[in-house]
């Protein structure tokens, strides 16, 4: 993948946002969002501004319209009404691979890592977003390609650092444990340099010491001030995680709040009446 626009070549910052050029303090608004499938309102005039380096999540019963919501925000879908800002750019209208471009990656919940290459690689796919060489150039290798391949790898090398896979870095992806394919998810996602990471249910089916693990990386990550946006179920892991939860109920946005707040909220309650997951 060729990034449009500037082109840029050295290894780039890991946490985009975390550049002090970057004037926007939200860096990422929705505001009135709407999106039906057929009669159904996925999501309905849904209203979140989410702060520079935070971490949000976002909570809700099955079908609450989670995914549709984050699907919206990077872009896979179109939303009916409403826009999307990044970075205070209004992104409404970009396709997804432009919204990539411009910062926003997606670890989706059923991630499977390229089973025929090693982590290492896994994390290197990621940097395509940003590298320079294209395919005739691959093909020719020109002298600055070299340079580039070697800086991918580099940068691929520490986005697994960054999520404490680098001692795997060569071993075969297809072998790792769910645990670890989820942290190599998020390496692949952060090798995309993104201003914003969102995360869909990135824990599920984990075992607790993996959730744990899998905790500990995102809040290091929003130490270096990357700001993410996660859906989850399990109101223990968002405990653990997130300062602020937004709830959905059929579309709308319900509750926003600290987890303990919106643990007493009365709508809360009752929208996961019967749930053993608040
Ligand atoms: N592609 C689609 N076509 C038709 N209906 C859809 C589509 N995607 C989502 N929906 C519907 O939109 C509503 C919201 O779905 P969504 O997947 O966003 O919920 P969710 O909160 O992510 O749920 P879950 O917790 O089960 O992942 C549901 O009623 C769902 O059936
Ligand atoms: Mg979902």
């Amino acid at each position: 993948m060729q990034a449009s626009g500037a082109v840029r070549i050295g290894i780039p910052p890991i946490v985009e946002s975390a550049d002090p050029t970057d004037a926007a303090d939200l860096a990422c608004e929705v505001r009135g969002v709407t999106k039906s499938f057929g009669a159904v309102a996925a999501v309905a005039d849904v209203d979140v501004d989410v702060e520079r380096g935070s971490l949000t999540c976002l909570i809700g019963p099955n079908g609450a319209g989670k995914s549709t919501l984050l699907g919206c925000i990077s872009g896979f879908l179109r939303v009916d009404t409403g826009s999307v800002l990044v970075a205070g750019h209004d992104v409404t209208r970009w396709t997804a691979h432009r919204r990539a471009e411009a910062g926003l990656a997606t670890v989706f919940q059923t991630t499977r890592p390229l089973d025929q290459l090693d982590v290492l690689e896994n994390a290197m796919v990621g940097c395509h977003a940003w590298t320079r060489a294209g395919f005739v150039e691959a093909m020719f290798r020109a002298p600055w390609q070299r340079r580039e391949e070697r800086q991918i790898e580099e940068h691929g090398y520490h986005c697994l650092e960054l999520v404490g896979l680098a001692d795997r870095a060569n071993v075969p992806a297809g072998s790792l444990p769910l645990g670890q394919l989820r942290l190599l998810a998020v390496a692949r996602a952060l090798a995309q340099r993104p201003k914003v990471l969102l995360l869909d249910e990135p824990a599920a089916g984990l075992r607790s010491g993996e959730k744990t693990r899998l905790a500990e990386t995102l809040l290091g990550l929003k130490g270096r001030g990357l700001t993410q946006i996660l859906v989850e179920h399990d109101m223990g892991f968002v405990g653990s995680l997130a300062e602020r939860v937004v709830v959905l109920d059929r579309g709308r946005v319900i509750a926003d709040g600290t987890p303990a707040e919106v643990r007493e909220d009365t709508r809360v309650v009752e929208a996961y009446l019967g749930s053993a997951t608040l």
